[in-house]
């Protein structure tokens, strides 16, 4: 099956987007045909500073290789490395009602929340569509807030289809409903617009600081515990397995520890779960040109793709005269 990720640069990675997302994808790479890019031309619809956005887009590239992406098993590129991304854009823009945009979920709030309603903000689902249909994937796997989007790829490409014939493959959205919501430092889903997250990459010290804010019932020291329901535990859990989990339970319930504790263990227990990934990011960070020939390596595997399928576009709606 063929399995396609857009990834938006959007700066600091926390243990959220590792669980919900992030996991899952690496763990996909093993039996699927990979296909993950770093989505920069959909973040220029929110982000006008050029340097920022450089250096997202390498930050994203780092942080995804060093999380597990393998290149040689995944597709990995830029998606401004394919230029006819740009131009599926423009061809899909012809099948795309002004309503079907009118309607979509993610504009609209956008709106709400007081960005300025530009063309590109509007256009964004477009734009996806083109990055779906131009690798004819099966499947694409995603959050709940982007399925809008993944169904109006499926408009666009049937309105295609129906004028030219079967040129676009019908895409999937996959939500994988055994994904629990990862709980922040208050409680609340984890979330860079809530501020509670904990990051995968920060500096120790920073990362025992937002460990030492997470919201705990006030307990004696001595006193037996409830682990269920405790956002220490609730976070440690995801990073171990059944016994350690157990023992974990039994510290609390046990009596003669503090919230103090779990949270310096959950610290610990965090930091050593990201070391390997810190340790390869570091490697990255120092040897950005590598990283540079691994995404040109992609982008040459992904227009192998794009091409056959550009030129039929242009065949069928006569560009190619
Ligand atoms: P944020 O809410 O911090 O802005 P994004 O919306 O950029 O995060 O999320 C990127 C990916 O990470 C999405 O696939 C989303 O489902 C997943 N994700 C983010 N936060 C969580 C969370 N708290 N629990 C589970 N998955 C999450
Ligand atoms: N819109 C997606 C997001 O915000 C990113 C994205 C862009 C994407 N193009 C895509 C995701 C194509 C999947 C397929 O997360």
């Amino acid at each position: 099956m063929r399995v396609l990720t857009g990834i938006q640069p959007s700066g600091d990675l926390h243990i959220g987007n590792y669980f919900g997302s992030i996991k899952q994808m690496i763990e996909a790479q093993n039996d699927n045909e990979t296909f993950a890019f770093i989505a920069n031309y959909h973040a220029q619809t929110s982000l006008s500073d050029g340097k920022r956005l450089s250096e997202l887009t390498m930050q994203a590239a780092i942080d995804f290789l060093a999380l597990g992406i393998d290149p040689q098993k995944t597709v990995f590129w830029v998606q401004s490395d394919v230029k006819e991304v740009l131009e599926l854009y423009w061809v899909l823009s012809s099948f795309t009602p002004m309503g079907l945009l009118e309607r979509a979920h993610s504009y609209k709030d956008k709106v709400a929340k007081g960005i300025a309603p530009n063309h590109s903000l509007f256009s964004y689902p477009v734009l996806m569509a083109a990055d779906i249909l131009l690798y004819s994937p099966d499947v694409i796997p995603v959050g709940k807030d982007q399925i809008q989007h993944v169904e109006i790829t499926r408009d666009i490409a049937i309105k295609f289809n129906n004028e030219y014939g079967e040129v676009f493959k019908l895409p999937q959205y996959k939500v994988d409903e055994n994904v629990a919501t990862v709980p922040g430092i208050d409680g609340q889903k984890m979330s860079k617009s809530y501020g509670n997250t904990i990051e995968i990459f920060s500096e120790e010290k920073k990362q025992l600081k937002k460990i030492k804010k997470i919201v705990t019932e006030q307990v004696a020291l001595e006193a037996p515990k409830e682990w269920k329901g405790c956002n220490v535990y609730n976070i440690a859990k995801l990073f171990l397995d059944e016994e350690g989990c157990k023992e974990l339970q039994q510290r609390y319930e046990r009596g003669g520890e503090g919230h103090g504790h779990f949270k310096l263990y959950l610290h610990d227990v965090i930091w050593e779960y990201f070391r390997p990934f810190r340790e390869k990011r570091a490697y990255y960070q120092t040897h950005q040109d590598e990283v540079r020939e691994i995404l040109q390596m992609g982008a040459s595997k992904a227009k192998e793709v794009a091409l056959p399928l550009i030129e039929k576009v242009r065949t069928k709606t006569g560009i190619a005269y």
